[in-house]
């Protein structure tokens, strides 16, 4: 491999600018040209690309977003905008590419791998939604934004012994709620993977805390969550049959930016070197992934087809003390 690209795809996540530092370096010191690709599969299929250096990564490690920026492409997922990505890879000379990115993101690098240019996924999404991996880049930074976010707003909460009702990211799943949620000692978490009746397990729950002597709650629900209508509507429903003053709160994208944490920037750089690596073997089609703390990579095909869900032990436990 002489030249490999590498570009960030899908929702951007803390700790992509420290696997792309990571990629140019490990490149560079292995006697690779690299190129940036900008806006993901888009600005492959227009060419926006440059060519990088050591220098180029400099002072990023620490940054949120994507220096190279990031895209959803619908042309990449129809069969001309593959061949036209392929093209351009054939015309610049990519002999290999790094893709950082989520599920959609993989597709796209299995379709370029069986045309002919291999391609290596590192997940990056901070909905940790990647069934082949334990952990993704942005996931523990975002956990963390969430804590600090929730901690302020519980603040005002008690102040005012009112019920606060907060929205999280997280797509189709509930790792964030989960998790950030026992962190901070949600009275209730909503979770897409686990249907519950609201009636029992929100408002019976808030009636028999209440009885204990508490005055003010938290209740955390993760975006995907179907039968609830939006969180103002399920503010109001709960004030309604609890009598406690309620409000809702959507955090939104501040759950995407920020600084990585260390466990993110960590996992970001090992993952950018092992791409790379993987790549000047020669092989493609394949995926970086964290299991059980320790970085291996996988088939894309296999990868993908995998199964995972949240930690139901967990969700006993944060049921089990946060009353
Ligand atoms: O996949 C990351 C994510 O932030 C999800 O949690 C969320 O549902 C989605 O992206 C939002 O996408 P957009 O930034 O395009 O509105």
């Amino acid at each position: 491999m002489k030249t490999i690209g590498v570009l960030t795809s899908g929702g951007d996540a803390p700790g992509m600018n420290a696997a792309i530092r990571a990629v140019v370096r490990t490149g560079c010191e292995s006697g690779m040209r690299v190129m940036g690709i900008r806006r993901g599969f888009k600005g492959l299929i227009a060419g926006d690309m440059y060519e990088m250096n050591l220098r180029s990564v400099s002072d990023i490690i620490h940054r949120g977003g994507t220096m190279l920026y990031s895209a959803r492409c619908q042309e990449f997922n129809t069969e001309e905008g593959v061949d036209k990505a392929v093209e351009v890879c054939r015309e610049v000379g990519l002999d290999g590419m790094v893709v950082i990115g989520g599920d959609g993101s993989f597709r796209g690098a299995a379709d370029l791998s069986k045309k002919g240019i291999p391609c290596v996924g590192i997940p990056g999404t901070i909905d940790n939604d990647i069934s082949s991996c334990d952990y993704t880049i942005g996931y523990d930074t975002a956990m963390n934004t969430i804590m600090d976010m929730v901690d302020r707003i519980r603040d005002t909460t008690e102040s005012h012994h009112r019920c606060s009702v907060v929205e999280v990211m997280g797509r189709n799943s509930g790792y964030l709620a989960l998790n950030a949620g026992l962190a901070i000692g949600a009275t209730c978490i909503l979770v897409p993977e686990i249907k519950l009746d609201i009636e029992h397990y929100v408002i019976e729950r808030m009636r028999r805390t209440q009885k204990t002597g508490k005055e003010h709650f938290i209740i955390i629900v993760a975006e995907g969550v179907e039968g609830i209508g939006n969180v103002d509507a399920f503010a109001s429903y709960i004030e309604k049959c609890t009598g406690v003053e309620s409000r809702a709160t959507i955090l939104g994208h501040v759950q995407r930016g920020g600084s990585p944490s260390v466990r993110d920037r960590v996992l970001a750089s090992e993952m950018g070197n092992r791409a790379v690596h993987i790549l000047i073997n020669g092989i493609g089609n394949r995926i970086v992934v964290s299991q059980n703390d320790k970085i291996s990579d996988l088939d894309i095909h296999e990868a993908l087809r995998m199964k995972k869900s949240i930690d139901l032990d967990l969700y006993r436990i944060a049921n089990e003390i946060s009353i």
